[in-house]
């Protein structure tokens, strides 16, 4: 009886219950079709006219994202005291009624990103003002200027973070952002600003994160703001950037001038922070080789309210170049940096990745003396490298383990140069014009080879367009390679794979092997992820079907049949492989039901076959071409078929020759006894 009563009890409890429950996500949705998990609750893309009022009244945050509210009412939230976060992003609101957020005990964080605020911005800021406790305001996409801005947040003293993305503001002025004290953050990407006055920042005295990326600043000439830790430049139309000369200390931590017009290396703040500068995509170099060797003046012409003034900048001196000895990660890649003066490299004692790649520098020196020995990535790639100098360098002594000298001139590197590395992990020297020494080549002495035997730290290597030839000699002695590229070069045999053949599990032979070489894959164990494209194959390697290999690339060969019925192992382990641009015959196609029905073929829609010399689609392949196929292989009964009719023929002529011959032989004996035979 007791035990009736109890599921009674919870029959009714689940009746009663206003929520519906989702049990393997944990949350719940209410009619309107809100999600509800934890105190969250998530309206967005409902298509509300309005704020919802059957939610629980302890929810802390509500999202009302992509819905049509147009405004927000008096009392909008009354009920829901424990709103912290709230998120009305792209709904085409034209303002928010003061008193809107009545009942709200303490509103943290509010997005009105994407909406059309400009309206009626002073109601909106009416609004806002009854928000004492907000830390954190989104009105990106808003279509607001610099006037807007200064009226919105006025006395939202509070605000820690504020994002102004996406707007028209044009200039910044001393009062627009006036009176946000604690403000911390602020985002002012993709504006049209070209003019920041002096002062807008510098009330600002908690700030540390500034973003003015994708705006039209054409220079910074003397920046200041010794509170920022991080400033996002980037995306502008700077020329230059100098900060002001002064022994305070800045706090500036990352810097990011990338994507600008920089013609010269910033000037950056005597004592700072800086660990991480950001450079890349600017036309900065040094002029020394212009202006003869150690002066590196330029005279700045600055035009301000039609007052000329000319400021003589030393752009590079040894005692004048800030301490860069924080300075972790250096990107200057896509710059047109040729050299770099004496010394540049080797006060940043600190420094672990450096990219110089997509610069003309002709000559690069690792040496201890010009560039900290700590350095961990360094990427030249893209350069003029003619020659890598490394002196005084000794076992051990270097400890990069990461090294990019893909496309240079580089046919030469210095000996043990990667000996001297016992952290080196990935090199690539892709499109180089170098060969790889061999030990008899190093015994005979002077090879203008490079060395990478006995490089046991070693893993990933890159030789892809080289123009080498390699074959018998063993080139990769004493490494344990997992990942190496030899495409485009000239392999005679694959014996110099040998020593490292165990261990790898990624190999690349695109466009590579001699025509005639048979390339025997079954001692490569462990490899994973094969690319022998572009190869002329005509037979499908037989020791492929022992590996067990998870990407298998043979396209542009000129394979006739994949012959996978019986791999299993192969088969078993195949995700994705690519097949076209080779020589299928149509009628030999069986092989492709195995393929499609478990792997991916990502290139199918270009995989075509070919039948007396035309070649058709193989995923779409014409019934006719399936109908010749059969004919030309179906087999006797076929040919019994095609023959009977013409033999049937035959022999209805035959009886009927011999049926005419009968008649007539018939008619004689007739005659002839007729003629005999006279009564
Ligand atoms: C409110 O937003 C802030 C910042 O976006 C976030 O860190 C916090 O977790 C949110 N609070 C709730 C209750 O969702
Ligand atoms: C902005 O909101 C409109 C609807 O009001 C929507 O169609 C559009 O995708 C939103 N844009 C972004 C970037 O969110
Ligand atoms: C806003 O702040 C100013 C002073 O900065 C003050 O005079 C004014 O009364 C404040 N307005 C409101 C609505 O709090
Ligand atoms: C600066 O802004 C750009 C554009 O949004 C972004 O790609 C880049 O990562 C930012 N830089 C830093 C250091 O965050
Ligand atoms: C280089 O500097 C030294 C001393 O600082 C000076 O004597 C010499 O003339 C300078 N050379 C050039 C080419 O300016
Ligand atoms: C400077 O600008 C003012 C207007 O702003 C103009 O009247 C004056 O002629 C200008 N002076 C010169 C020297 O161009
Ligand atoms: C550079 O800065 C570091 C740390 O901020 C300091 O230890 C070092 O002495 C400074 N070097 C010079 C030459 O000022
Ligand atoms: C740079 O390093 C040199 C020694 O290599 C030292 O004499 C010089 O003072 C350093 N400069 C700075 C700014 O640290
Ligand atoms: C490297 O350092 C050596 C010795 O300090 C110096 O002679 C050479 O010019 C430096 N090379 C570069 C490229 O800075
Ligand atoms: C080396 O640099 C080139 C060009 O910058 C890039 O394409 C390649 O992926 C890099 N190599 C490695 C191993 O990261
Ligand atoms: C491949 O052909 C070349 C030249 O025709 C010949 O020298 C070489 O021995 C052949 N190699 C094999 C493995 O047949
Ligand atoms: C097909 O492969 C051959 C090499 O086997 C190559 O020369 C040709 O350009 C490739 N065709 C296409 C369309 O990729």
């Amino acid at each position: 009886m007791a035990n009736v009563f109890f599921w009674l009890l919870l029959a009714f409890m689940y009746l009663t219950l206003q929520w519906k429950y989702n049990g393997a996500e944990g949350k719940l949705s209410t009619e309107s079709g809100c999600k509800l998990f934890y105190r969250v609750a998530d309206c967005s893309h409902l298509q509300l006219l309005s704020v919802p009022q059957n939610l629980p009244t302890d929810i802390q945050e509500l999202l009302l994202d992509f819905n049509q509210i147009r405004f927000l009412h008096k009392n909008s939230f009354l009920r829901y005291h424990d709103l912290t976060n709230l998120s009305l992003r792209s709904n085409r609101m034209e303002f928010v009624e003061p008193g809107a957020f009545n009942g709200i005990r303490s509103l943290k964080v509010l997005s009105l990103q994407n909406n059309t605020i400009s309206m009626e911005y002073e109601l909106t800021s009416a609004a806002l003002r009854l928000t004492p406790s907000l830390k954190e305001l989104d009105l990106s996409r808003n279509m607001l200027t610099m006037d807007m801005v200064s009226v919105l947040h006025q006395n939202l003293t509070s605000l820690e973070r504020l994002f102004l993305d996406n707007n028209i503001i044009m200039r910044l002025d001393q009062t627009v952002f006036e009176g946000l004290v604690h403000l911390k953050e602020l985002s002012l990407q993709w504006n049209y600003i070209y003019e920041i006055e002096d002062g807008t920042f510098e009330g600002l005295v908690k700030l540390k994160k500034l973003d003015l990326a994708y705006n039209l600043l054409p220079c910074i000439g003397d920046f200041r703001l010794t509170q920022i830790q991080m400033l996002n430049l980037s995306f502008n139309n700077l020329e230059w950037f100098q900060s002001q000369e002064t022994d305070v200390e800045f706090h500036l931590e990352i810097l990011d001038i990338s994507n600008n017009q920089l013609l010269f290396f910033p000037l950056l703040p005597r004592q700072h922070r800086l660990h991480t500068l950001l450079l890349s995509n600017n036309r900065m170099r040094f002029y020394g080789d212009i202006f003869g060797t150690n002066t590196s003046r330029a005279d700045f012409l600055i035009v301000e309210n039609n007052i000329t003034s000319v400021t003589t900048v030393d752009l590079w001196s040894d005692d004048i170049h800030s301490n860069l000895s924080t300075l972790h990660y250096l990107d200057m890649s896509h710059n047109q940096f040729a050299f770099f003066p004496h010394g540049f490299f080797s006060n940043m004692s600190s420094l672990a990745y450096l990219k110089l790649n997509w610069n003309c520098l002709q000559v690069f020196s690792v040496s201890p003396s010009n560039i900290t020995s700590l350095l961990d990535e360094l990427d030249l790639s893209n350069n003029e490298l003619l020659e890598l100098q490394a002196d005084n360098i000794s076992p051990g002594i270097l400890s990069l383990s990461y090294f990019n000298l893909s496309s240079n001139n580089l046919y030469n590197l210095p000996k043990n140069i990667f000996t001297s590395m016992t952290r080196i992990h990935t090199i690539d020297m892709s499109n180089n014009p170098l060969h790889l020494c061999s030990q008899s080549e190093l015994r005979m002495g002077e090879g203008k080879c490079v060395d990478v035997r006995n490089v046991p730290s070693l893993r990933r290597l890159y030789l892809s367009g080289c123009g080498m030839e390699l074959g018998l000699q063993r080139v990769f002695y004493g490494n344990t390679l997992t990942h190496l590229d030899l495409s485009y070069n000239n392999i005679k045999g694959i014996t110099f794979l040998a020593d490292t053949a165990r261990t790898l599990q990624s190999l690349f032979l695109r466009s590579c092997l001699a025509f005639n070489i048979t390339v025997d894959f079954s001692v490569f164990m462990s490899l994973t992820v094969l690319d022998i494209s572009g190869n002329a194959l005509t037979t499908f390697p037989a020791s492929l079907t022992g590996l067990a290999l998870h990407y298998l690339d043979l396209h542009n060969n000129n394979l006739i049949s994949l012959p996978l019925y019986n791999t299993q192992r192969l088969i078993g382990s195949l995700k994705i492989v690519y097949i076209s641009n080779n020589s299928f015959d149509c009628c030999e196609l069986g092989w492709m039901n195995v393929l499609i029905h478990s792997i991916r073929i990502p290139d199918l829609q270009k995989v075509t076959c070919s039948f007396s010399n035309r070649y058709f689609p193989v995923w779409n392949l014409p019934e006719s071409i399936n109908h010749s196929c059969q004919w030309t292989n179906g087999g006797p009964w076929l040919y019994l078929l095609l023959t009977l009719p013409v033999c049937l023929t035959l022999l209805v002529a035959l009886l009927l020759l011999f049926l005419t011959f009968k008649q007539t032989l018939l008619q004689t004996v007739k005659r002839r006894c007729r003629r005999s035979t006279s009564y």
